[in-house]
């Protein structure tokens, strides 16, 4: 049994949550692959939302196995939050979340680096989530880091090094570090909690697995336009987003990969710095934000809307092998009288439908489509449709050249539509 991979083709926020919590009956194992609480993914359902950060979207239906792979960034106190919030709302999950051991933490310090580095960078911040990804991240790849396997080896000792070469970094920047000590009581707090999970080696669980006919669905995080080689770099998070991403980041070998869901918005939206070609600075973006309530789950910062981006979403589907689109939220778009997609993009007097090293410069190429103005939210399936509506998916299919498996209309688990 290969694995299959969900992932985010955009700027993130595209409704990974949601749709992983669809499908999670159809799966044994959901895995989440790279990122930490930088992520924010939301379900909905039975009149309740939920908010995920760390823990992977597939707790909610049946029993089924949910692990924290290697790829991912921990934050332990950020961790506890979480899931005592499930526990008071009836998920226990001790039982059925497995932590990879070798999975980074995330420390105190770490996130108040982020912080310090954000302010180095006065007006070309990335706007980062300051959850301490990038350090964390760095401090990985620098061999430097500490890993969840390290809390039942060595600890005390590993963590004063690295934090004391954190603290000369914070010297070194003039950088105000006086909420360490509050930070790390909470810390270590978080650090209790997670010691009631099990830590596990999930590479060879997951092999395990494959091999005795389980199905797995691994969860990616962010999106592929914030991927750390792809992405529109460095306004990129520090992890690699990509489908690829999901054989490093839980340890499977890229021939047991399976279908590939690429999900993407009928629109477009961006949180923190970066260029974003189909950004919409009027009423119209301000409509769309309004109408999909477009604000960071984690965060709570406001997202920056526009048009669906062909260019963009083709090139996502190229570096990701996406064998199956899923488009959510069509539904936020139900009253407008026109809707646009950019079919490609100018740069100068060239036009071009392959997406170039930079995007800073580029000029959209939109192609009008008539709005279907109908309230498509109660649509329970593909029959009811608007015309309007099927001739775009249809648009959409040719040119992305991938089939729209899925249509989401509209938060709640119920609001899906599996087409034929
Ligand atoms: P994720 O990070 O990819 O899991 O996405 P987020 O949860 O950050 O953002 C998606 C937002 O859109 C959440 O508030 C979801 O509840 C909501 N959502 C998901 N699918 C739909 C949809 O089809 N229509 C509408 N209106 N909202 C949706
Ligand atoms: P989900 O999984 C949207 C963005 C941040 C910032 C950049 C780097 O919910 O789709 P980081 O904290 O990762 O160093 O920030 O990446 N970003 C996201 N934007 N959705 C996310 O996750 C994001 N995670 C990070 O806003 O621009
Ligand atoms: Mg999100």
């Amino acid at each position: 049994m290969k694995v299959d991979v969900l992932l985010g083709l955009q700027w993130g926020d595209e409704g990974k949550g949601k749709i992983v919590d669809v499908l999670t009956p159809s799966y044994d194992t959901i895995a989440r692959f790279q990122g930490g609480p930088n992520a924010g993914h939301t379900l909905e359902f039975g009149g309740k939302k939920y908010v995920l950060r760390s823990v992977p979207s597939g707790i909610f239906q049946g029993n089924k196995t949910n692990i924290i792979g290697n790829g991912v960034v921990l934050d332990p106190a950020l961790f506890k939050i979480e899931v005592e919030a499930l526990e008071q709302s009836g998920h226990k999950l001790t039982e059925r979340l497995l932590i990879s051991k070798k999975a980074h933490l995330i420390l105190p310090t770490h996130r108040l680096l982020d912080k310090c580095y954000e302010a180095a960078k006065g007006d070309a911040k990335i706007g980062t989530t300051g959850k301490g990804i990038g350090p964390t991240y760095t401090d990985k790849v620098s061999r430097n880091g500490m890993r969840v396997g390290d809390i039942l080896h060595n600890f005390d000792q590993k963590y004063a090094a690295v934090k004391e070469r954190h603290i000369k970094i914070f010297e070194q920047h003039n950088f105000d570090y006086s909420e360490l000590e509050k930070i790390e009581a909470e810390w270590f707090e978080g650090l209790d909690k997670l010691k009631e999970f099990a830590f596990v080696d999930s590479e060879h669980l997951i092999n395990d697995q494959i091999k005795s006919g389980k199905k797995i669905l691994a969860e990616g995080a962010q999106g592929t336009m914030l991927d750390i080689d792809f992405g529109s770099y460095p306004f990129v998070t520090s992890s690699s987003t990509v489908c690829a991403g999901s054989c490093i980041g839980l340890g499977i070998p890229p021939h047991q990969i399976g279908e590939v869901y690429g999900i993407f918005k009928a629109y477009c939206t961006r949180v923190g710095s970066g260029p974003f070609p189909t950004e919409l600075h009027e009423e119209t973006g301000e409509k769309i934000r309004k109408i999909g309530f477009e604000f960071g789950a984690v965060t709570g910062r406001p997202r920056r809307c526009g048009w669906v981006d062909l260019v963009a979403l083709r090139y996502a589907i190229l570096l990701d092998g996406v064998t199956k689109l899923i488009m959510t939220k069509s539904d936020v778009l139900d009253s407008f009288d026109t809707i646009q997609a950019c079919v490609a993009y100018k740069i100068g007097d060239e036009e071009t439908r392959d997406f170039p090293y930079e995007i800073d410069n580029v000029e959209p190429v939109y192609k009008e489509f008539p709005g279907w103005k109908k309230d498509m939210t109660k649509m329970t399936s593909e029959s009811q449709f608007p015309k309007e509506f099927s001739d775009y998916i249809a648009f959409l299919e040719s040119e992305l050249g991938v089939p729209v498996a899925i249509v989401s209309l509209g938060p709640d688990r119920e609001q899906t539509i599996v087409r034929g």
